[in-house]
């Protein structure tokens, strides 16, 4: 056994056997942030807030909902919303969450991809974020299922039904799996057994590997350290020396606690007001309108469409024919991962600063806004056609992207 001094004060006796101070001490004096950073990379610290919240008012919405075909709209739509004091606060709270969440991932990924912070060894900090945004993705739609209406029903048929896979004259039919689907399913349609799947892996799976990955993603941080406005390459161990030698003005970095998280925590009470500005007067942004009629099987809504932060995939999958469709919609969904590897240019720099690439950038950003608008229209007429082009333009992006980036100088 170790040898234990008589402790002196709460911190030192928590400090013997815990080593809280080791923990102090590498977050106040041994985490370095680059002073050259905007509000922009405050984002990762609103989305681990949000996640805080989404989990304090799950819990507290658990505590009435049941996951029974039967008893579930009621239990949210009714016991929740009516007869539980403040339970349409936590409701309003957990849909408001959760529709943000999403704003702000997307910020921090295309925050990510202008600055190019994917890039020179910060290859995983991106793949275990989009490994985040996919773990985000599963939990977001398994929770659409709970309140069992009619777009958590429609939904749940559209999207398992994609696991059948490509038609049985695709390749002989090797790639065409009914049986795939009604195993997710646990029966030929969504019923019980799928709600009481889909009911575990939102309020269990999901949350604890969400929890496992938010960990890995800030250790990637640590060794290449977050990248900063103008993409230079900082010794942060000189940078640092300085600062501790009082060299405050001349050093290029910040410690994170308590310089930087000052920073963010301010960013934070500005995203709040948003936030609860929404909760209390705009709560309808996060709530389906069709989702308030309870589930039945026996009545398709007119237009089954998910929530606005899977529009722009579902538009890649929508203008073409089934196996075609299904081909695009895989692409989209994993290209971003490949994202490190296909930017072929070694500057890690502003887009602004990139040429072909700035250029690269915003027709991305605009062609995944106008895929997002056009997956909510009914797919007629000339919504069929911008859809249809901006699919097109999505691929061939993407296409280009190695090519021009190999044709970026070195600067
Ligand atoms: C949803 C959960 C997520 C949390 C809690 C989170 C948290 C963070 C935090 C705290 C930082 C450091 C500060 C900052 O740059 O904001 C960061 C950086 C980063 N994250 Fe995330 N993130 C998440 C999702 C994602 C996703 C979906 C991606 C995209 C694939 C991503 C990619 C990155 C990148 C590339 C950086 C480095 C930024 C830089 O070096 O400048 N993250 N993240």
């Amino acid at each position: 056994m170790a040898h234990f001094k008589k402790a002196n004060s709460l911190n030192e006796w928590m400090d013997q056997r815990l080593g809280v101070n080791t923990l102090k001490k590498v977050m106040q004096s041994e985490y370095w942030i680059p002073k050259d950073i905007n509000f922009l990379w405050a984002m990762g610290m609103v989305l681990a807030a949000t996640f805080g919240i989404l989990v304090v008012s799950g819990i507290f919405l658990l505590m009435y909902y049941i996951p029974d075909t039967k008893l579930a709209f009621d239990s949210v739509n009714y016991i929740t919303m009516t007869e539980v004091g403040y339970g349409w606060l936590w409701r309003h709270v957990h849909g408001i969450g959760a529709s943000l969440v999403f704003l702000i991932i997307y910020i921090h990924m295309f925050t990510g991809i202008y600055y190019g912070s994917y890039k020179r060894g910060r290859e995983l900090i991106w793949l275990s974020g989009m490994l985040l945004f996919v773990l985000f993705s599963a939990e977001a739609f398994s929770g659409y299922m709970l309140p069992w209406g009619q777009m958590s029903y429609w939904a749940g048929m559209v999207i398992t039904n994609l696991f059948e896979g490509f038609s049985p004259d695709f390749a002989g039919g090797a790639l065409n799996s009914p049986a795939l689907v009604e195993w997710i399913r646990g029966d030929y349609v969504p019923d019980q057994a799928f709600l009481g799947r889909f009911f575990m892996l939102h309020v269990f799976l999901m949350p604890l590997m969400i929890i496992g990955v938010i960990v890995l993603h800030f250790g990637t941080l640590r060794l290449p350290h977050v990248n900063n406005q103008e993409g230079a390459d900082i010794d942060f161990d000189e940078a640092a020396a300085l600062w501790k030698a009082g060299n405050k003005k001349e050093s290029k970095v910040i410690p994170f606690s308590p310089v930087f998280l000052s920073k963010d925590v301010f960013v934070l009470g500005v995203y709040f007001i948003l936030f609860f500005y929404l909760v209390f007067y705009n709560f309808s942004f996060a709530m389906d309108p069709v989702n308030f009629d309870p589930a039945d099987g026996l009545k398709t809504p007119a237009h089954i469409y998910p929530e606005w932060y899977f529009l722009w995939s579902y538009e890649i999958l929508r203008p073409f024919s089934k196996d075609l469709g299904l081909l695009a919609f895989i692409f989209a969904q994993g290209i971003f991962f490949a994202l490190p590897f296909l930017d072929r240019s070694p500057n890690v720099a502003p887009a602004g600063r990139r040429g072909l690439f700035n250029i690269w950038f915003w027709i991305l950003l605009i062609d995944c806004i106008i895929l997002t608008f056009m997956g909510k229209l009914p797919p007629e007429g000339i919504w069929n056609v911008i859809g249809f082009w901006a699919a097109i333009t999505f691929f061939a992006l993407w296409i280009a992207l190695p090519i021009i980036t190999m044709l970026e100088k070195k600067k």
